[in-house]
């Protein structure tokens, strides 16, 4: 069963600047609350019960979010009671029931705040979210749970895009499995062009196998030097072990671009 998440909050979050120079990404509102709410309710929907957000020295605001207690019941007596204030807090309580914050001070990249967490996953298999990708109306976090319960395996959604945009992402190389599922027999990150097997990219959901961390522990830094969670993803490709992309049905959104967070913003409203 799955029931620990890892979300990586320790990016520097540079492409959307100026906003994060004084608030971390995850925190900037999308019709009155943070994007980072969006990434846990689905969790919370799909079951997960622990999720470690690893965080750094710089982004303790995220902690802040959580532990603000003395503020919230200084608040609440002197607004005698306000209802609304009441419901504001006791929902960041029932988050603060299933966070548990972990570090990653310099951000090397998603592998080593993976990494960060080997001692605390339990179970074979654990989901990570990247929090830039937000998808409504229909819990992809769910889907591929139902789906790793089916196939045994490891799970990485997964969305066709333009062959122009393909070195934004992740990107895989195809077999068809069925409707909306595919093996994965390979994945480059960042590739040019010339270099894409396909345009099926990686989105930020994965169902990952423990084994990941002995494979995070050896791997040397890639692209930008970072330690990247899609080259340890592809060494266990190669040593045969099975993951199967899935074609969510939700709608997808780009927070961790200037643009595609004010596209979020717009389309969070009409829902
Ligand atoms: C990360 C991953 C990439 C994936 C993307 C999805 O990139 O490294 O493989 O396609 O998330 O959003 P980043 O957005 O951190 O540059």
């Amino acid at each position: 069963m799955i029931k620990q998440a890892i979300i990586p909050l320790a990016g520097l979050g540079t492409r959307l600047l100026p906003l994060t120079s004084v608030l971390p990404k995850e925190l900037l509102p999308i019709c009155g609350k943070p994007g980072l709410e969006y990434i846990l309710e689905e969790c919370v929907q799909a079951g997960i019960k622990e999720i470690f957000l690893i965080i750094s020295k710089k982004k303790k605001i995220i902690k802040k979010y959580f532990y603000s207690d003395d503020y919230y019941k200084k608040i609440i007596k002197a607004k005698k009671n306000n209802k609304k204030l009441k419901f504001e807090y006791s929902k960041i309580k029932k988050f603060r029931r299933l966070v548990k914050f972990v570090y990653q001070n310099s951000p090397r990249g998603t592998g080593d705040a993976v990494l960060k967490c080997k001692k605390l996953i339990k179970s074979n298999h654990f989901l990570m979210l990247l929090p830039d990708d937000l998808i409504f109306k229909n819990n992809c976090s769910l889907a591929m749970i139902k789906l790793h319960k089916q196939y045994n395996s490891s799970i990485i959604a997964s969305k066709k895009v333009k062959t122009n945009d393909v070195s934004r992402w992740g990107i895989f190389k195809t077999e068809n499995l069925s409707k909306n599922n595919f093996l994965i027999k390979d994945v480059i990150e960042k590739p040019t062009i010339k270099l894409a097997p396909s345009n099926h990219a990686v989105i930020g959901r994965y169902i990952l196998p423990k084994k990941i961390f002995k494979i995070l522990e050896k791997q040397k830094s890639g692209r930008n030097g970072e330690i990247h969670i899609t080259d340890a993803i592809r060494t266990l490709i190669h040593q045969k072990n099975k993951f199967i992309g899935h074609v969510f049905a939700g709608k997808y959104l780009d927070c961790g671009t200037m643009q595609g967070y004010i596209e979020a913003t717009k389309e969070v409203s009409k829902l």
